[in-house]
């Protein structure tokens, strides 16, 4: 028999990825791809009510105890959630495995399911019908949470002929246009128009081009690769963003039938076929929160081992570490760092991948706070990706800005707990790594931004030793 439960008491997928109702089918009465499954019963839009929610909780971290133990890092949300948009592309069911429990996967999920596609989940797996999809417009509502929305335009494009999609609007931490993927669609052949803040693409069937991205972009790598796959004939993509989630997407579109080679290279080949079929899919681990980690327990000269990880994927960090005089020991999917007494200062300058990822900034910068000299951070992928550094000056910290784009740290000898305010994803991962080594309470605000892409952090915080805890305030 079903039984009705709080999704508050969930701790698969997350508090984040289920408010509404959620329908628990005893094991005798499941389908055979999952024993025991849960059923999302969405409202429409019940996110906003989380968010509001959300909006008011804090992070309260006593600073000064040092990390030790195992941490297991999630499955990659910058992988999650091309995947998601990709089951668009297939008439029938896609099963994703290892899907981490955040705000931004209930987002799409959510935009997915508005767009007529049953979701099902148990723990970190999804199965998505792309079968029951019955509509192509992607509204603000659902588009302005999350700018990834965006991934949902290629696919429909591509297997619908028209999409209707809203323009995803500012971001904290700079402009991010879209306007390479909206090239890139119309090389391709589609009809793009921008109407009331929607983007209006149309095409009887997309056809195979040969595309140049002025700069390589990631989503837009991922969004013109899923179009591709089922467009007439063969499209090269050149310049193209090289993060390990992009294989990891050609892997997957693969799997259901595409034909995609050189993925993780500036040059992807991609022969269009005429329908994909269901697959299973694995998410790959998340290499900017094994990175968080690794940061913290070096800062915290903590002794910590990152399992469930692949240290292919995090090299420009495991460099930068140790340079700062940290230990970093590597092994088939683990990682062990140590952190020593003087962290040595360094320079960073992030870059696409395989350089130091952009998306590890905020948080380097809370470990050369207290560095042995000065460090020179160089922001060159967003314009505006500097909003932590004035928090970290209300905890003490010695920071000074140049050209926008320019941190100078002098590192110092500690912190001091402060009220600090979360302004995005990574900054608030800064923080936590911050009020951490920092002396007395730091209390962050707005961890709504931290929801949307760091797994059980308290959680995993508090295991590794932490003192560390979530003021609910409603
Ligand atoms: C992705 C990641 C994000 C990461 C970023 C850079 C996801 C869901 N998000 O974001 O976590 O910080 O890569 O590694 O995977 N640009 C344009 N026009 C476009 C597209 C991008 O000018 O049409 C510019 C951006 O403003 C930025 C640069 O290209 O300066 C790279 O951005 P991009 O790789 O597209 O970032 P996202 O895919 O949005």
């Amino acid at each position: 028999m079903a039984e009705l439960v709080d999704a508050r008491d969930l701790k698969s997928l997350g508090d984040n990825l289920c408010t509404s109702s959620i329908l628990v089918p005893g094991t005798t009465d499941s389908k055979k791809d999952f024993k025991c499954f849960l059923k999302i019963l969405f409202k429409p839009f019940p996110e906003k009510h989380i968010q509001q929610k959300n909006n008011m909780d804090k992070i309260e971290i006593q600073g000064g105890n040092r990390l030790e133990g195992e941490v297991i890092i999630s499955g990659a949300k910058n992988a999650a959630l091309p995947f998601i948009a990709s089951s668009l592309l297939v008439d029938g069911k896609t099963m994703i495995a290892n899907v981490p429990g955040l705000m931004d996967i209930k987002s799409i999920l959510l935009l997915i399911q508005n767009l007529g596609a049953e979701c099902e989940i148990n723990k970190g797996n999804v199965m998505i019908n792309g079968a029951t999809v019955n509509s192509t417009k992607a509204d603000y509502e659902l588009v302005r949470k999350m700018r990834a929305s965006i991934l949902v335009l290629g696919p429909l494009v591509a297997r619908f002929g028209h999409a209707r999609v809203s323009l995803p609007g500012g971001c904290a931490i700079g402009a991010r246009p879209v306007d390479l993927h909206l090239k890139a669609l119309e090389a391709l052949g589609a009809d793009i128009k921008i109407e009331h803040g929607y983007i209006e693409a149309n095409a009887e069937r997309l056809t195979g081009s040969d595309i140049y991205f002025d700069t390589p972009t990631v989503t837009g790598t991922e969004n013109i690769m899923m179009a591709a796959t089922l467009a007439r004939g063969k499209t090269i993509l050149r310049n193209s963003a090289r993060e390990p989630e992009i294989p990891a997407l050609a892997d997957a579109l693969n799997a259901m039938g595409g034909d995609i080679r050189g993925a993780g290279t500036a040059i992807i080949e991609i022969n269009g076929v005429r329908s994909l079929s269901s697959a299973e899919i694995k998410v790959i681990p998340d290499r900017i929160e094994a990175g968080t980690y690794m940061v913290a327990a070096a800062a915290t000269r903590g002794d910590v081992v990152i399992k469930g990880c692949n240290p292919e994927h995090i090299g420009g960090i495991i460099n930068k570490l140790r340079e700062t005089g940290t230990k970093v020991d590597v092994s088939d999917n683990a990682l062990r760092v140590k952190g020593v007494e003087k962290i040595k200062s360094v320079d960073i300058k992030t870059l696409p991948y395989p350089g130091f990822p952009t998306d590890m900034q905020a948080q380097f910068m809370a470990l050369m706070t207290i560095a042995d000299s000065s460090s020179m951070i160089h922001e060159t992928i967003f314009e505006n990706r500097f909003t932590h550094a004035n928090e970290l000056l209300r905890m003490g910290a010695d920071i000074s800005i140049s050209d926008g784009n320019y941190a100078r740290v002098r590192g110092i000898e500690h912190l001091q707990g402060a009220q600090v305010m979360a302004s995005d994803l990574r900054a608030s991962a800064s923080l936590i790594i911050a009020g951490l080594i920092a002396r007395g309470t730091t209390t962050i605000n707005r961890v709504y931004h931290m929801d949307r892409g760091y797994d059980s952090i308290e959680k995993k915080f508090s295991e590794l030793g932490a003192d560390i805890k979530r003021i609910r305030t409603n």
